[in-house]
């Protein structure tokens, strides 16, 4: 079975609408992409690739640092993500393309890009080809930013241990789910991070871009957004053998066990390259 947040999870009506709702409410994505955004350096930028863009959230991030006459392009392989962001950003410099982020190469001249952001997003694709592809469209000098999350890349931000104080929404789901529905959590600290720091480096130099800076940075949110983030179809959790209901109660009976207050700390790894020459 795919993983629940591969691309398929994500072309779908109900989560497009429930995720871009999420993202205007709370500050997560919207933060995120404008650190991407600030990272990338935009301001005389003529063309911007918004990469895995979704409904919308970086690209917004992007329209506010660019040119008025600058181009964004928002690809995404979802249609029904891309349908939101259709609707809801509406702005002259913005095009949406319906496509995987391993074509890329196929929307875009070679070397025309100032840069590619790609928020939330890149550990879904295939990086090998995804890697090669941003190098063959960004002008030299042109910057690839993007983050991982800090569970795929195998990071943790100081605050992340320090801030802890009580179990995590996402432990407490899978007590819940072993009480209520003899759920057998997979044993902890089994699973190698999906995309590590190393491997993004190795990845980077073959595809012949330059690292300029990996940065492990913590969000700070709380367990009302955690809880409103575990309510998005893809994200909800127990992955496998639940119907949707089913894992809002489970979200529901673990979430009553926290306070809404309660502080929580996400670490991203942050990769910001550039292909080599040119001007920076
Ligand atoms: C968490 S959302 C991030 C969207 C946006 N960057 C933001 O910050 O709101 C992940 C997006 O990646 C897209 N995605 C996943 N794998 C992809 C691929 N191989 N090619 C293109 N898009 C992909 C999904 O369709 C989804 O819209």
């Amino acid at each position: 079975m795919a993983p629940q947040d591969a691309v398929l999870g994500w072309d779908d009506d109900t989560t497009a609408e429930v995720y871009a709702a999420f993202t205007r409410a709370f500050p997560m994505y919207g933060a995120t992409s404008r650190d991407l955004a600030h990272r990338a350096a935009l301001s005389d930028a003529d063309l911007v690739i918004d990469l895995c863009g979704g409904a919308g959230a970086t690209a917004h991030a992007i329209l506010e640092r660019v040119p008025r006459d600058a181009a964004v392009l928002s690809l995404d392989s979802s249609t029904a993500m891309q349908r939101v962001g259709r609707r809801t950003l509406i702005d002259i410099r913005l095009s949406w393309i319906t496509t995987s982020a391993e074509n890329l190469a196929a929307h875009v001249p070679t070397a025309s890009a100032d840069a590619v952001v790609c928020n939330s997003a890149i550990w879904k694709t295939d990086t090998t080809a995804v890697f090669a592809a941003v190098r063959h469209i960004l002008r030299p000098g042109g910057r690839f930013v993007f983050n991982v999350g800090g569970g795929f890349a195998g990071v943790r931000h100081p605050d992340e241990q320090s801030t802890r104080t009580g179990p995590s929404l996402n432990t407490l789901i899978h007590e819940i789910a072993a009480r209520d529905y003899g759920y057998t959590p997979p044993p902890a600290g089994t699973s190698s991070p999906k995309l590590p720091a190393e491997t993004i480096a190795h990845r980077l130099a073959e595809a012949g871009l330059t690292v300029l800076a990996m940065d492990v940075t913590a969000q700070h949110s709380t367990m009302a957004e955690k809880k409103a983030w575990l309510s998005i179809p893809v994200f909800a959790r127990p992955a496998d053998g639940f119907t949707h209901a089913q894992r809002m109660q489970i979200l529901d009976a673990a979430y009553a066990l926290t306070t809404p207050e309660t502080p929580t700390i996400t670490s991203w790894l942050v990769v910001v390259a550039q292909r080599p020459g040119g001007s920076p």
